[in-house]
């Protein structure tokens, strides 16, 4: 069911790799309640082509980009805002990277060029998204700029390797862009921590099958899907949440403020 929630807006959606990508589910779900947008990725991700789809389907247009690449960047901002008709009112940062995890390298082994790229793909790319629209003023008033990130940026989880530092710097750049951003022009700037969800990038964290079942079997409500993960960050595009900001908000069905549930009590018990 839509609401027309986010009617008359424009955006850049970022990070839909396939259907089972957040950013791809965040698209189709802007697209029904009533945004534009451009779509973007990494120019290596368009060939794979799935992405091509999801443009014809939201009848968006796709604009390439390595998000480490602030030239790439300034181009996405400046085409988005030139086929949209005007300025942006919503950003979404789905992307995330990293060359030690995708190589099973230990955390006490890290390969330390791998790592910075770690950090520049997954967190310092926020920062150059942010900005960018900065200094082209893309952003409306009251626009609103999401990034997705994971847990492990406070608590530890052994096999998520560098990734848990970048996104600890990502969610940091929320905060200090969000205040920065919010003097300037009450633009927003939050970041969602989302449960383990069966994708490309998810699934590429060691053992992602046990910790899956781990969080679900953990959280009251179990683990939140993409497709909700999705809704949540349309209610943060739109104007029912303009006085959020700076926040990383918790979209896990209570994993983080649970210490242990009965069921894997039960599970420990039977050993
Ligand atoms: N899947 C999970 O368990 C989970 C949980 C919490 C947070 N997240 C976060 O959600 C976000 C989206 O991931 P996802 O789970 O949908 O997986 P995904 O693999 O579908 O998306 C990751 C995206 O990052 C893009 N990307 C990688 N390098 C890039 C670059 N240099 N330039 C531009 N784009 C680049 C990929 O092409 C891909 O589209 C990531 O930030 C991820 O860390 C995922």
């Amino acid at each position: 069911m839509a609401y027309g929630l986010l009617n008359g807006k424009r955006g850049i959606i970022s990070g839909a790799l396939d259907e089972n990508s957040i950013a791809w589910k965040v698209a189709l779900k802007a697209k029904e309640e009533g945004a534009i947008f451009t779509l973007t990725n990494a120019p290596i991700a368009m060939r794979m082509g799935a992405i091509k789809e999801l443009a014809e389907q939201c009848n968006a247009e796709i604009i390439p980009a390595d998000a480490t690449s602030v030239e790439d960047i300034e181009n996405l901002f400046s085409k988005s805002t030139e086929v949209l008709g005007g300025k942006l009112d919503f950003v979404l940062h789905s992307i995330g990277m990293s060359p030690n995890v995708r190589k099973g390298k230990a955390y006490t082994d890290l390969n330390y060029d791998w790592f910075k790229q770690s950090i520049d793909i997954s967190a310092l790319s926020f920062h150059k998204m942010m900005q960018t629209a900065y200094k082209q003023d893309a952003i409306n008033e009251w626009g609103s700029v999401v990034a997705l990130t994971y847990m492990a940026a406070q608590r530890t989880f052994p096999f998520y390797g560098d990734m848990a530092d970048a996104k600890a710097v990502l969610e940091s750049i929320a905060r200090s862009f969000g205040y920065k951003y919010g003097k300037y022009r009450k633009v927003r700037v939050n970041t969602v921590s989302q449960s383990p969800t069966p994708t490309k990038a998810g699934s590429g964290i060691g053992g992602f099958d046990k910790f899956f079942d781990f969080a679900d079997k953990t959280a009251p409500l179990g683990n939140a899907t993409a497709d909700q993960c999705a809704d949540y960050v349309i209610t943060l595009f739109s104007d029912l949440t303009r006085m959020v900001t700076m926040q990383n908000l918790f979209h896990d069905g209570g994993f983080s403020m649970t210490g242990i549930s009965e069921e894997v009590m039960e599970l420990i018990t039977k050993e």
